[in-house]
């Protein structure tokens, strides 16, 4: 391999006499890898938001924010969505006719912190919140994290029992699982106390809230009833059982005790996959306090949430999460079904050379890796970066460096090394000119 931890370009730039200031006394500024925080305003979908100190949307994330792949013809996200629906209305139906669950899939995911965090009981001090994590478009505006953000307000609006699809947003690594738009689906399914009745034990007396001062249950909210739970419980996991089996046919699974603010018991489903425990949702019975605060305290209710490209990567075989965004006609004729349910095993046609480089650089004040993983993305587009990964982490007095490996790659035909190294020399001169020093 063929590395190159000091950029010979980077390196004559800062020593070449240019305006550049000298390596003793560069400093970056403070989140300087942060590139829209020079920005007033910040276009997205078609409408202009002022930009302030928490911006942090970048370029190569609002490029995005209008394919809608869970909504285009015979895409494998569109596909699966299109399964879980069907199984999820063809399951439930209300008088025998008309699906009880209702869909939707074009809700802005322009929303407030309110929706994606408060209203869901996220504490202040959650680590969700954190602006590494997440992309702010300003102090008051997000794109939403995950679709659960919209339970609160579909149940204020009257809905019981609804599913919701959606591009979500989040600040992660570079590889081939990660990618900072990926598509969730989420479900709520609410009830009055008469219809859990008929499967109580003694309908007659059948309670969903618990008596003030009868004994706590550990296990469930306190305004519970541990028959109610039961209940609500056995409805959620036999439904996701069902869902999974639908999509994966009989397959092994575990239920993983889970942790969510806005869910209580929660649980987290595994199946074996590949001889491997593959996460594939979460779920769990919503906080009373969210239903109070929704309008509808006297109802109780299930809720999960699913990533659609985790699914349809296990489902398909696509090895590599960034090919869902491919306009190849090898990837998307794979695709081109009459009948959604037939087995697709997807057939790799892009197994190209990468390359990989080295970079090392100090850190400016307030380094945070997603920030310098952002940078990278915007700085070399159509994801020319397989893969990042920090390989060293030194100090030096009050001085931090790290080194990560780069490995690149073309997305249509192998990458030589001269190209390799004009596009490592290209991230170097760009990671200089915001004053961060390249080792
Ligand atoms: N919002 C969670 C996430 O993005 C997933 C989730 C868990 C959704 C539990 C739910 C739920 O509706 O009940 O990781």
């Amino acid at each position: 391999m063929n590395t190159l931890t000091l950029s010979r370009r980077a390196l004559n730039l800062l020593t070449s006499g240019s305006s550049l200031p000298t390596t003793s006394c560069l400093s970056a500024s403070p989140s300087s890898f942060v590139q829209s925080s020079h920005l007033s305003t910040i276009r997205l979908l078609g409408r202009d938001y002022p930009a302030d100190e928490e911006t942090n949307v970048s370029a190569h994330l609002l490029k995005h924010t209008d394919r809608l792949l869970h909504l285009q013809k015979q895409h494998p996200l569109q596909i699966v969505k299109q399964r879980i629906v069907e199984n999820m209305q063809a399951k439930y139906l209300w008088n025998n006719r008309s699906p009880l669950f209702s869909h939707y899939d074009n809700i802005s995911p322009i929303v407030t912190r309110a929706q994606n965090f408060d209203e869901l009981l996220v504490p202040g001090d959650h680590v969700s919140r954190q602006r590494q994590d997440n992309y702010f478009i300003n102090k008051d505006l997000m794109l939403r994290a995950h679709m659960t953000c919209h339970d609160s307000d579909m149940i204020r609006s009257g809905l019981d029992c609804f599913l919701t699809t959606g591009d979500v947003y989040r600040r992660d690594t570079i590889d081939r699982t990660h990618y900072p738009v990926f598509h969730q689906m989420d479900c709520v399914r609410l009830f009055s106390t008469w219809e859990l009745e008929e499967f109580a034990q003694d309908p007659k007396n059948f309670k969903a809230f618990a008596d003030e001062g009868s004994p706590a249950d550990p296990n469930i909210q306190s305004c519970h009833t541990t028959e109610a739970v039961k209940i609500m419980e056995y409805s959620l996991k036999s439904t996701l059982i069902g869902l999974v089996q639908s999509l994966f046919g009989r397959c092994k699974y575990r239920w993983v005790e889970a942790t969510f603010p806005f869910t209580y018991p929660s649980f987290e489903l595994e199946i074996l996959y590949n001889d491997e425990w593959l996460e594939v949702l979460g779920c769990g019975i919503l906080m009373q306090d969210i239903l109070v605060k929704s309008a509808v305290p006297k109802k109780v209710g299930w809720a999960f949430g699913l990533g659609l490209e985790r699914l349809a990567m296990a489902m398909y075989n696509i090895p590599d999460i960034r090919l869902f965004w491919s306009e190849d006609e090898r990837f998307l004729k794979q695709f081109r079904v009459d009948n959604i349910h037939r087995p697709i095993k997807f057939e790799p046609y892009n197994n190209y050379t990468s390359r990989a480089r080295d970079i090392a650089f100090w850190l400016p004040a307030n380094f945070v890796e997603n920030d310098f993983y952002d940078f990278v993305r915007d700085k070399l587009p159509r994801d020319t970066v397989e893969d990042i990964k920090l390989i060293d982490n030194f100090s030096k007095g009050d001085r931090t460096s790290h080194c990560y490996r780069l490995t690149y790659r073309a997305w249509d035909r192998h990458l030589t090394s001269e190209e390799a190294n004009h596009i490592h020399d290209t991230l170097a001169t760009e990671v200089t000119k915001i004053g961060g020093v390249v080792r």
